[in-house]
């Protein structure tokens, strides 16, 4: 059975400690797990996710939807620490699904990460131009309307060339993107916790009648923009209510996206088996207070039927009279959300490296560029996609795709980690999710049913997206897998470093 053939869990291992191999270098603690973590779920979600979700499916319950998708993420989060400590290697969902499941199962699960990475690299270079607009605006400053990346515009140049600045950052070397990284997050936070205090003086309680607007039935609800499970039950779509609460979960689950990038770090870390659970769960923890806070501040400042679509937290100071603290939280969104798509970018590259050092994608794309220590061409192909997604496409349509992607992937995780307890009980586990077979069921449980919560469009891009990733499976990757090949061991690849 070639398609489930695994990779032993000590060649991964191995491969990882870099015998002899191209390896990343080994210099992250819990805390900067925990920095990365927080830096790159706190993001666009956040800054830009909530006036939608607000405006058009939940209202102010919409700090609803972020506890259930919360909820669900902690579920998946206990599921892949576990996973990620006792597999320490690069790749995330990719990598432990190889040792686990075998060769197929791990390059869909890996194909539907790249899908997660990609675009949510993209999404946020958009949320972020909406932010640099919004900024410029304030000061008078004005982008030509083809180039803004609004409803009748050609392109969104910002967006594309922020992308393509990212990658050449990450050329350059790890250690300025991780020095880079620090400040930016240390900036975001700064700017997430002022929106939550300063915010707090201009609430308006009568904004939170209703908290839960009755449902509604809505053209933004209907066809191929239906959630799969209302269409699947035959229940009219519809927005707001209850129904309404879970879909905007759905979406909002972008805004926790992340976590799941701290575990893609394994093969840098100095500590993986105590260090990665810790980064994951705190980082959890403290972006699910933050949110909660930020959406209750902000339906209460403003009606949710009045919300920005494109930089709701800093408009909501606008119109109450703020324009000084819009422009500090413009800045702040702009600077931090440099640093979400950063980290996305980073770790897709990794995961692509992962995938093209087992022979599943072309071995240039694991080649490390010897001057600087990073893989070189894997970030210039990766930058150019991202950048053309980043121009051309829609922020809300990108961001539904990020999550169908990544809850796919989630529930893969938790289904892995019932099937190691049972084919690997003696693997050594330095966290073990509590509660199993509970906690992991309900996260596989979970992910599928917010997957159903989604549009109709999303699915389709989906299977569209599969398609094409058994297509290459099926025509590069099976035939040039080092598993097929034979190639006993990466330790007698050629040595290198990566930063
Ligand atoms: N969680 C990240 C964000 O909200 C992807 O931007």
């Amino acid at each position: 059975m070639s398609l489930l053939r695994k990779k032993p869990l000590e060649r991964a291992v191995k491969e990882a400690r870099g015998e002899g191999e191209q390896r990343l270098r080994r210099d992250l603690s819990a805390l900067d797990l925990t920095i990365l973590g927080v830096g790159v779920i706190l993001g666009t979600g956040i800054f830009v996710l909530t006036g939608t979700v607000a405006r058009n499916m939940a209202g102010p319950a919409v700090a609803l939807s972020f506890v259930v998708a919360a909820a669900v993420c902690a579920c998946a989060a206990l599921c892949y620490a576990e996973f990620a400590s006792s597999v320490p290697v690069a790749g995330s969902a990719y990598s432990y699904s190889y040792t686990a499941l075998g060769e197929l199962p791990a390059w869909i699960i890996g194909w539907a990460l790249s899908l997660e990475l990609t675009l949510a690299t993209a999404v946020v270079a958009v949320g972020w131009s909406g932010y640099l607009q919004s900024m410029l605006n304030s000061v008078g400053l004005h982008l030509p309307a083809a180039l803004s990346g609004g409803d009748d515009a050609v392109l969104n140049l910002p967006a594309a060339l922020l992308v393509l600045v990212l990658g050449a950052v990450l050329i350059v070397g790890g250690k300025l993107s991780k020095g880079v990284t620090n400040v930016l997050v240390g900036i975001k936070f700064a700017i997430v916790l002022l929106v939550i205090i300063a915010g707090l003086f201009f609430i308006d309680t009568d904004n939170y009648h209703p908290f839960v607007p009755e449902a509604q039935h809505t053209a933004k609800v209907s066809g191929l923009q239906a959630p799969v499970l209302q269409l699947l039950t035959g229940i009219t779509p519809t927005a707001f209510g209850v129904a309404g609460i879970l879909s905007a979960a759905a979406m909002v689950f972008f805004a926790y996206i992340g976590f799941d990038m701290v575990a893609t770090s394994a093969e840098e870390t100095r500590r993986p088996q105590r260090d990665l659970p810790i980064g994951i769960i705190a980082s959890l923890v403290v972006v699910t207070v933050l949110y909660v806070a930020v959406c209750l501040v902000v339906t209460g400042m403003q009606h949710y039927s009045q919300l920005s679509v494109k930089a709701p937290l800093a408009d909501a100071f606008t119109a109450k009279g703020h324009p000084f603290f819009a422009t500090i939280i413009s800045l702040g969104a702009v600077v931090g959300l440099a640093a979400v798509s950063l980290i996305c970018f980073r770790s897709q590259s990794r995961v692509i490296f992962a995938m093209a050092r087992d022979g599943l994608l072309p071995k240039a794309l694991y080649k490390v560029d010897p001057k600087h220590g990073t893989p070189k061409i894997n970030l210039v192909v990766l930058a150019v996609i991202m950048a053309a997604l980043a121009a051309f496409m829609k922020f809300d349509v990108l961001a539904e795709m990020v999550n169908i992607g990544t809850l796919f992937a989630f529930a893969a995780v938790s289904a892995s980690v019932l099937i190691l307890r049972r084919t690997a009980p003696d693997l050594p586990r330095a966290f073990r999710t509590p509660w199993v077979p509970f906690i992991p069921l309900v996260s596989l449980l979970c992910c599928l049913y917010l997957m159903l919560n989604l549009q109709l469009i999303t699915w389709v891009g989906f299977l569209v997206w599969l398609a094409v990733g058994l297509a290459l499976y099926f025509g590069y990757g099976r035939r040039h897998s080092r598993l097929a090949e034979g190639v006993p061991d990466a330790a007698e690849q050629a040595d290198a470093t990566v930063s």
